[in-house]
Formats: C-alpha cells, sequence, structure tokens
C-alpha cells in the first residue's frame, strides 16, 4: 500500500479553510453555523459526496440512507463528508431520454468538485446514463474518487415466477394484447417486478455500466454486483467512504488508475456479461475523458476473442440477484482472466490481479466454465462501409442467423412518428426481405440518440410468424432487446449521413463475417440526393438544448460535448 504523501497544508481543501485571511474566516464562520467545528473539518480530507438521490428516481431510493453509511466511512477515516446533490438521470421517467442529459451530469460533477473544496469524491449512480456521466466529470476533474454502485434491484416476482426489467415487460404486454392476459393480472405484474430499491436487474445499461466502472478499476472490488436491498451493500458504502479519505493521502487520482488496458478490461467484462450495446458509447466518452484513444474497432477485435459466460437476462436466464450468489463480477472477472491486463490499479491501490484473488464460481449454471459458453466470441460486431462510413454496430448472436448475411429492399421511415403511424398500416410494401430503416433517430435527429432501435415488426409479417427482420437506425437500443438490429449508425442522418439519402426500395446488404454495410445504388445517384438534401431546421433554438445540438459528437466519438473532450489543464478557481 503508497504511503500517506500528502500533509495537511497540502490538501486543495486548505485553501478555502486552512489559511489566515478575510476569506477563510467566511468559510470557517459559514460551517460553524451548519454546526461544524474547526475539529471536525481543519487539516481533514473534504470528501464530495455526489448523490443523485431524487423522489423521481427510484434506482436510487436508497441513496438518502447510502449516502449516511458513506459519510460514517468518511468520518471513520478521518474525513469530513459534504453531501452535494447532483441532477439525477431517471431512465423511467426523463424525456425525450436520459441521454440527452448525459453530458449535462458529467459537466454538473466537474464543477461541483471544482468549484467547492473537494479533496475527493463518492460518485453515487447506478441507473443507466448516471455512471459514464459521474466518471467522465470524475475523470475531468481528475480528483480522487471512488464510483459507489446502486446495485441491482431484487427479482421480480409473480404468482411465483421470476420477472426481469425490461425483458418481461414486453413477453407480458404482447401475452395481454393478444388477449391471454387479465387486467387483474397485469396489475399484479406491475405491482411485482419492481419490488425494492436499486437499478434494472437483468444486464441491462445500469448493470453493464456498473460492472464497467468496476472493471475499468473505479469500484471496490465486488461492489457493483451487491444487489441495492442486501445488508452488504450498506457496508460496501461505509468501505467506499473509508476508500476515498486514504485515496487523498495518497494522492490516487483516476488518470492514475486508467489506462488502455483497464479500458480492454472493461470491454472484455462487458462482452463477457453479454452486457448492452450502450457500453461502446459511454466507454469511448469516458476514455477520451481519461486522454485514451478508444475507437469502435477495439470492441471488435475484443469481440472476436471474448466468450459470453453470464448466464443473465436478455443473453441467459438468470439475474443480477442470481449472479450476485454465483460470486458476482470478480467471479465472471476470474472466470476470464487470462484476457485481462491484471497489472492495472484499482482505487484500492492494489492490482486487478490481487483483486480478483480468492474470487470463486458458487454456480456454474449462472456463470459458466468457458467450455459453456453462451457465445463463444463474436457477440458483437462492428460494421463499415458505404451506408456507415463511420460504424454501426450489430449484436449477431441476439439476431436469427440467416439475416447476418442478407440483401434486401428497404423500407423507409423518415423519423418515429412516420414509422409509428405505418408500420402496422396493412398497405405497408414489406416482406421479411425488407430492411426496415429508421432515420432521424440519432444524438441531433431525435434528439438524444433514444432506444428506438429495435424497430417493430410490421404487424402482417408477425402474423406471418416473422419474428425477426434486418432493421437499421442511427438510435441506440436497450440492453434488454435483441434482434437483427444495426445501430448508432454514424454520421447520423440528421447530419447528413449517408442513411439521409436511403430511398424506399433501394437494395441494402450487410455482411457480418464482412463487417459490412453497403448501400447498392450508384455513387453518381448518392451524389444527385446529396446535392438535393437539406438539413432539418434545429429542434433547439434556446437553453440546454442548443447548447447540446451545437456541441454533441457522433455515436462513434462517444456523445461527448467536443468542449468537454480530452484532458486539457482547466484551472482551479481563485479564492477571492
Ligand atoms: Fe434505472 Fe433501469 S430504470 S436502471
Amino acid at each position: 500500500m503508497t504511503t500517506h504523501r500528502k500533509r495537511p497544508e497540502d490538501l486543495r481543501s486548505h485553501r478555502w479553510y486552512g489559511v489566515s485571511d478575510l476569506r477563510s474566516f467566511g468559510h470557517r464562520s459559514r460551517s460553524a453555523q451548519l454546526g461544524y467545528s474547526r475539529s471536525d473539518y481543519l487539516g481533514k480530507p473534504v470528501i464530495a459526496i455526489i448523490n443523485t438521490w431524487s423522489d423521481i428516481n427510484p434506482c436510487h431510493g436508497h441513496f438518502r440512507q447510502r449516502a449516511e453509511e458513506v459519510k460514517r466511512g468518511i468520518w471513520e477515516a478521518g474525513g469530513f463528508p459534504v453531501e452535494m446533490p447532483a441532477i439525477t438521470l431517471s431512465e423511467p421517467f426523463q424525456k425525450p431520454t436520459t441521454m440527452l442529459y448525459r453530458n449535462l451530469l458529467a459537466m454538473e460533477t466537474e464543477e461541483l468538485l471544482r468549484s467547492y473544496p473537494a479533496d475527493g469524491a463518492v460518485l453515487m449512480g447506478g441507473c443507466d446514463k448516471t455512471t459514464p456521466a459521474l466518471l467522465m466529470g470524475a475523470i475531468s476533474m481528475n480528483l480522487p474518487a471512488v464510483f459507489m454502485p446502486a446495485g441491482p434491484m431484487l427479482r421480480g416476482d409473480w404468482r411465483g415466477r421470476q420477472l426481469g426489467s425490461g425483458s418481461d415487460v414486453w413477453k407480458y404486454w404482447a401475452e395481454k394484447r393478444a388477449g391471454k392476459l387479465t387486467d387483474e393480472a397485469w396489475e399484479e405484474i406491475e405491482n411485482g417486478i419492481a419490488r425494492s430499491q436499486g437499478h434494472c436487474m437483468t444486464m441491462g445499461t445500469a448493470s453493464t455500466m456498473t460492472s464497467a466502472a468496476e472493471a475499468l478499476g473505479m469500484t471496490l472490488p465486488g461492489a457493483a454486483s451487491i444487489p441495492a436491498a442486501d445488508s452488504r451493500h450498506a457496508r460496501m458504502a461505509s468501505a467506499t467512504g473509508r476508500r476515498a479519505v486514504d485515496m487523498v493521502w495518497e494522492d490516487l487520482k483516476p488518470r492514475d488508475i486508467l489506462t488502455a488496458a483497464s479500458f480492454d478490461n472493461a470491454i472484455t467484462t462487458v462482452l463477457a456479461l453479454g452486457g448492452s450495446t450502450n457500453a461502446l458509447v459511454h466507454l469511448i466518452a469516458v476514455a477520451r475523458r481519461a486522454g485514451v484513444p478508444l475507437t469502435l474497432e477495439r470492441f471488435d477485435f475484443l469481440s472476436r476473442r471474448t466468450p459470453l459466460v453470464a448466464n443473465v437476462r436478455p443473453a441467459g436466464k438468470f439475474l443480477m440477484e442470481d449472479f450476485y450468489y454465483a460470486g458476482g463480477l470478480r467471479a465472471l472477472m476470474a472466470t476470464v482472466s487470462d484476457l485481462l491486463a491484471l497489472d492495472v490499479k484499482t482505487v484500492e491501490g492494489r492490482t486487478l490481479g490481487e483483486a480478483l484473488a480468492g474470487a470463486e464460481v458458487f454456480n456454474a449454471d449462472v456463470i459458466v466454465p468457458r467450455e459453456r459458453a453462451l457465445v463463444s466470441s463474436g457477440s458483437l460486431a462492428v460494421l463499415r462501409g458505404n451506408l456507415a462510413p463511420d460504424g454501426g454496430v450489430i449484436k449477431p448472436a441476439a439476431a436469427e442467423a440467416r439475416l447476418l448475411r442478407h440483401r434486401g429492399p428497404a423500407v423507409v421511415f423518415e423519423n418515429y412518428n412516420d414509422m409509428a403511424a405505418r408500420i402496422d398500416d396493412p398497405a405497408l410494401r414489406v416482406t421479411a426481405e425488407s430492411v426496415i430503416v429508421l432515420k432521424h433517430a440519432g444524438p441531433q435527429g431525435a434528439p438524444g440518440m433514444p432506444e428506438w432501435g429495435q424497430l417493430p415488426i410490421p404487424k402482417k409479417l408477425l402474423e406471418q410468424g416473422v419474428r425477426d427482420m434486418l432493421r437499421i437506425s442511427d438510435a441506440r437500443m436497450s440492453g434488454t432487446a435483441y434482434g437483427a438490429c444495426v445501430l448508432h449508425v454514424a454520421p447520423e442522418s440528421w447530419v447528413g449521413g449517408p442513411l439521409a439519402l436511403v430511398h424506399d426500395g433501394d437494395v441494402i446488404s450487410l455482411d457480418v463475417d464482412a463487417r459490412s454495410l453497403q448501400l447498392d445504388v450508384d455513387d453518381a445517384e448518392l451524389a444527385r440526393r446529396r446535392a438535393a438534401w437539406r438539413r432539418p431546421a434545429p429542434h433547439f433554438t434556446r437553453g440546454f438544448g442548443a447548447l447540446y445540438q451545437e456541441h454533441i459528437t457522433q455515436a462513434d466519438q462517444g456523445c461527448d460535448f467536443d468542449f468537454l473532450e480530452g484532458t486539457a489543464e482547466t484551472p482551479d478557481p481563485e479564492i477571492h
């Protein structure tokens, strides 16, 4: 373990509290007003607890209590806790999509840490976009920081059947529409699917990203899998607080931890988990904040060698609670440890290899041995071609095999409303061989790149028994979704990417083995269409939306704001 290097007068907060001038008088007198004596804070690391609790975020419903447990740990270790509320991003409630606000939380995190006397931070998040947002902000500020994951909720329960967030909603909604489920039964499901605090308990974006945070080394080892309702979660919260104090003395900062190798570890872990495609966008954004150049091709490369060994929905059968009892993320990472760089550092100050020592699988049906992998390799593929010059992504394992090499005529929808209005029209000219294309669903177009990418199968084809079709959009897709869906097409149609130029009847070719996505229209015709193309009017003329549309980058670059990327120095505030 690193020995203490900092002295109290080296602390960043010393400039607020420790000096003797007019301003520090104000800081100390106002601390007294808050009920604190000098001995409570003087010479101690100030740990900002960035808390994304809100009455509107059920995934973080336990965060008021957890913040108290984090504080207990900080006091115990000789620090001074300061809870700082930050905007929550509540996936079920926030419209049009939380993705519109990920960078806002990232900015708020960074600026809270910069403008107040923080020496270190505990980042409390878990619901989908909160994890990447908190990491992005903390990395840019680069103060010692630990991520405290919210933990998954308990398994859903209905009449003795286990229910999983997301996936079972679609399943039973279809049964209800088919007249096979009563209103009473539907209400029972409504009341049983989310029965404790914590984030979605399938391998959706939340479990994917908290696991990625752990694999990056940004949580205490084992933290990401603990169910929110488990008393071990409360104890992890206190331990996180204690560790944050020590990290300040050791001056262990995010950019000391995050290297190209730690991002490889995170990607490999996400692939072994069968995690959400959202991880591509988020990990690229997080990496760029850390100064690590990460490209889509890296995901494709690692996908070719990584087996999927977590038997967790939607790829598998079980839920996150089962995954925890089976050994959790440490056991999964131990299962693929030969594919991980074990010499990288974690927030503990030790190596990942040390963090994984002794990890064991307790249920080989949930975390399966390599020889029984759900998918041996290639669970994710990055596509290129004249339809996606800057990339698109598909989960081949989630698609019907016959569609992985496919040629068919496009059925084009100009935007979501157009699709909603016409997709079930009996007159729609569509067959099982058609390729459904949705435009204007990307970072700028929707706006916010919502999870629309699992485009619906037209009803008349459903009635014929068709369950999968090739679908292409510049949208994202929920981590709980599946199908032959090409996502994240870049550049997006709104900014004039080739997707904007597709017409009904154009032939599109997909070849996953060749990683190719082609629009079979000759160059002269495409040039003619491009000359006639007009950029749509902006969605926003003022407010955060205007800032967003001015600065948002494309999916292959992580959808960060261009002015927030990179590691250029931002000065600390002068204290006058
Ligand atoms: Fe919060 Fe799914 S709604 S993680």
